[in-house]
């Protein structure tokens, strides 16, 4: 198809990589979800980066490496209500305000990942 993937239309490697990092600069700061995460996450960044790159659309780096997502499965060891969904999704407003992600295309990765955002909610 010559249709754009979401991923493309985002701006490809380049600007979903600086989404994900200024993304986790906010985690690291959020109240709610600093004590899920380790101090480092430079680790979690670069899969995160895989995931969403695959999830939009673009090559499937993080099931080349980890095999299937299956993030509900990945995300019981954390205690996640509704409070972790609401911030993880704050955070990820604040990285595209940041980014001046706008129009069509934030509005359908933030309907995505809002549905999985509260899919992740385990409590
Ligand atoms: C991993 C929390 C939502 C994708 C993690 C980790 C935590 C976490 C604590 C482990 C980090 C590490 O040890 O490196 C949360 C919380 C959420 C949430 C509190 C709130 C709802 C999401 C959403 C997505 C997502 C919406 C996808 C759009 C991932 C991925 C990983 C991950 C891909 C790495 C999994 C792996 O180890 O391979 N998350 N997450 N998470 N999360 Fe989330």
């Amino acid at each position: 198809s010559t249709q754009k993937s979401p991923y493309e239309a985002l701006g490809g490697e380049a600007v979903l990589s600086e989404l994900v990092d200024t993304f986790y600069s906010y985690v690291a700061k959020h109240p709610d979800l600093a004590p899920l995460f380790p101090n480092d996450l430079t680790e979690t960044a670069r899969k995160q980066k895989q995931f969403l790159t695959q999830f939009l659309g673009g090559p499937t780096y993080y099931t080349e490496e980890h095999g299937h997502p299956m993030l509900r499965a990945r995300h019981m060891p954390f205690t996640i209500t509704n409070t972790q969904a609401d911030a993880w999704l704050a955070c990820m407003n604040q990285s595209m305000d940041d980014l001046e992600i706008t129009g069509l295309i934030r509005e359908y990765i933030m309907e995505r990942l809002t549905m999985t955002a509260y899919h992740m909610v385990n409590q």
